[in-house]
């Protein structure tokens, strides 16, 4: 067979080809690879993943000489709030003088200022703006994302928000998991009636299943927002109208919504800062992903992170991602964030690449498709200016991709997204 790509000298090609679809606990320092690697594909599926002495017998219209570059799967960014109108740099001095993030909610600021924003504009100018965003995610290495809305908080925003995820998944040929986020905030005219709003956002679970908008429904389970039990009464109905179902779970408070996460069977609970010793113990017999956003924890200004080493030294499974939104996490830089698990989660290298790559691809459910290199599957790749997988997490703030291709096509190039 003529190969389109084939990639030799790649000095470690991470194929991340665990025999399990997610990694827990002490698995989590395991990382299949190949030293001095090669791989290649046809017509966007891998044909080949083997050593560059194998390869010599493979015929390619292409062949990269990788020069001991460090290869791998393209990144899984399995949190993200890509779609939203507006910028909330102007809450900077607020941020400064020490007003608490869920203080400048209840004003009227945070997210409610990214709802009117977002409310305001037209399909056209949100799908422009995300598709931005996602261009600036993919130049850092991400070739697979979850996007929620959240943004809307009302029918017409809400399904707005949705739709520009579906049709930027189509356009740019990637893998996006979609998120229904309707329950991010309590809208200002339902503060005393919480309920009420949250039925008004269940009365579209089924439009949204019948129009194949998103996969997931999730809630900001949070003091001041939404309580433990509204959590699992809306969770509860998502599932029964065929919905996976995620949670923001003791992002500030510890309410135990990570607790609640793992009781209904959440394909992740996410942010956890403030996450229960129990809760934290839970993980270690759970199915549910621990995704862990600690560029938010840094943003955010706090002094504790998420606690990561128990999760996983209870036998968890844990997934990072970028948390990308405009209030709490103004980031696309995944990389940055694999620093901040090195140094502040105190997570090994291993472990922070099988959380940016097979198990974030689990807590979204696309572990078939995304987060390893093998024989016909999508070929979703990254080479890195880096000699080896530590290089990443190491040295930090700036982008290390030397080359992006998604579904076997070059998309990005020295950290920048190639636009025609
Ligand atoms: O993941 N906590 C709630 N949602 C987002 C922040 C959204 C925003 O501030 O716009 C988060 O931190
Ligand atoms: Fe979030």
């Amino acid at each position: 067979m003529l190969l389109d790509i084939l990639l030799i000298n790649c000095k470690e090609l991470l194929t991340m080809d665990h025999e399990t679809k997610m990694v827990r606990g002490e698995q989590m320092n395991s990382l299949p690879h190949v030293k001095d690697g090669a791989i290649g594909w046809k017509d966007g599926v891998i044909a080949f993943v083997g050593t560059s002495t194998e390869a010599k017998s493979i015929k390619s219209k292409k062949i990269i000489d990788c020069n001991g570059k460090l290869v791998s799967p393209g990144l899984v960014d399995p949190h993200t709030h890509l779609v939203f109108g507006g910028s909330r740099e102007h809450e900077i001095a607020l941020k400064q003088q020490g007003t608490p993030y869920l203080e400048i909610l209840k004003q009227g600021g945070g997210i409610h200022s990214t709802v009117k924003a977002t409310r305001e504009a037209s399909f056209e100018q949100l799908y422009a703006k995300a598709q931005f965003h996602l261009k600036r995610l993919i130049s850092y290495g991400i070739t697979t994302i979850e996007a929620k809305s959240g943004y809307g908080l009302e029918r017409e925003t809400e399904l707005k928000q949705l739709q520009v995820v579906k049709e930027l998944a189509k356009n740019m040929d990637m893998t996006i998991a979609s998120t229904f986020l309707g329950a991010h905030a309590i809208p200002m005219q339902y503060k005393e009636n919480p309920e009420v709003f949250l039925g008004n956002m269940a009365e579209l679970f089924q439009e949204i299943k019948d129009q194949e908008l998103a996969e997931f429904v999730d809630i900001f389970c949070e003091e001041g927002v939404f309580s433990l039990d509204q959590s699992k009464a809306y969770l509860s109905l998502a599932k029964e109208a065929g919905f996976s179902v995620k949670i923001h779970a003791d992002e500030i408070v510890t309410l135990g919504g990570t607790e609640l996460a793992i009781q209904i069977g959440a394909a992740s609970a996410d942010h956890l800062i403030a996450a229960s010793d129990l809760a934290v113990d839970m993980f270690g017999s759970s199915n549910t992903v621990a995704v862990l956003l600690p560029g938010t924890t840094f943003y955010l200004n706090k002094e504790f992170y998420a606690k990561a080493r128990s999760i996983i030294d209870k036998g968890g499974s844990v997934a990072l991602a970028t948390d990308f939104n405009p209030g709490s996490s103004p980031t696309e830089n995944i990389q940055f964030i694999m620093n901040l698990a090195m140094l502040k989660l105190k997570m090994t290298c291993e472990e922070i690449w099988n959380a940016v790559t097979i198990n974030a691809a689990k807590a979204i459910k696309k572990e078939n498709t995304s987060g390893r290199l093998k024989v016909g599957r999508r070929a979703d790749v990254v080479i890195w200016n880096a000699p080896n997988y530590q290089y990443i997490p190491y040295h930090y703030g700036i982008n290390h991709v030397h080359t992006v291709f998604l579904n076997g096509q070059e998309v990005a190039k020295g950290g920048a997204y190639i636009d025609e």
